[in-house]
């Protein structure tokens, strides 16, 4: 199911112009990170993706539907969107009804909903914490609760708002594992993200937003390599990449890997 916007600008008020004409098609199966400053305009994109935002010019379509002509709650069924602050996305007296409100509420049969919410609970690691209240959990896996949530769904669509922001080395691995769990299973995966390294080893297309507009748009390597463009939105590549350019390596390294495998080639 392919992502389709056209020319899209989006205003919070007369004043107040968040997204700058923007077009893009995100196809079925895509990684896709998107990085930029704080108030690029990232958020105010991807809400546009399951309809909580409407474009006040341009369009969004998700395979074929205009977000514009069907409900945010037909969405949900294509698109599933993990909030960045899981506390305003969660609302169940423990973490099973949690999970298992989404799959019910798209009507789904019960053997179906069992099944997923038990492979949601797996892929977060949440196994065992069925029965807590998401508020008795620490921060780090109320994140997760809010992306079992999600998962249990089974969308097409994934979008993750900032999933690594606060997060510690075990989450973000954990994270990375559910991202590349979704890939497997052909899912198109959307991330913003501020972790440069995150995006280098998880992603293979970036697009980097700046006061409303794409700046970049392409394979990690191509994005993480235009230090002088990035700059204007403020973002840096991953420090072995500055590194890398620093003592001279030819090619654009962009993971820990590349980088030793560069050094072992120029060693001889
Ligand atoms: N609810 C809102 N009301 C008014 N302005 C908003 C609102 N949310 C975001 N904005 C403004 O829209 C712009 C883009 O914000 P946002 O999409 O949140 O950026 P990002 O996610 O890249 O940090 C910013 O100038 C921000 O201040
Ligand atoms: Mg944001």
């Amino acid at each position: 199911m392919n992502i389709t916007i056209s020319d899209l600008h989006f205003s919070y008020a007369p004043n107040v112009k968040a997204l700058n004409g923007i077009s893009l098609t995100i196809n079925a199966g895509e990684q896709v990170a998107i990085i930029g400053q704080n108030g690029a305009g990232k958020t105010t994109l991807v809400r546009h993706l399951n309809g909580l935002l409407k474009p006040t010019s341009g369009s969004v379509s998700i395979g074929d539907w205009d977000t514009t002509k069907h409900s945010v709650a037909k969405l949900a069924s294509k698109v599933g969107y993990v909030f960045q602050n899981p506390d305003e996305q969660l609302f169940s007296k423990d973490v099973l009804t949690e999970v298992e409100f989404g799959p019910k509420n798209l009507g789904y049969k019960k053997n179906k909903i069992d099944q997923l919410v038990k492979r949601a609970l797996e892929l977060t690691e949440l196994t065992g914490k069925q029965e807590t209240n998401p508020y008795d959990l620490s921060p780090t896996w109320r994140k997760m609760v809010a992306l079992a949530s999600i998962l249990a769904m089974d969308t097409p669509i994934v979008i993750f708002d900032e999933p690594t922001t606060g997060q510690d080395f075990t989450n973000i691995t954990r994270i990375a594992n559910v991202i590349a769990e979704l890939k497997k299973t052909g899912k198109t995966v959307i991330t913003i993200t501020h972790d440069i390294d995150f995006c280098a080893e998880n992603f293979e297309r970036v697009i980097a937003l700046s006061k409303g507009q794409v700046l970049l748009d392409g394979s990690p390597r191509e994005i993480l390599g235009q230090e002088e463009i990035l700059a204007q939105t403020y973002v840096d590549p991953p420090q072995l990449t500055r590194l890398g350019k620093k003592i001279g390596l030819q090619e654009t390294v962009i993971t820990p890997q590349e980088f030793l495998k560069a050094l072992a080639q120029r060693a001889g």
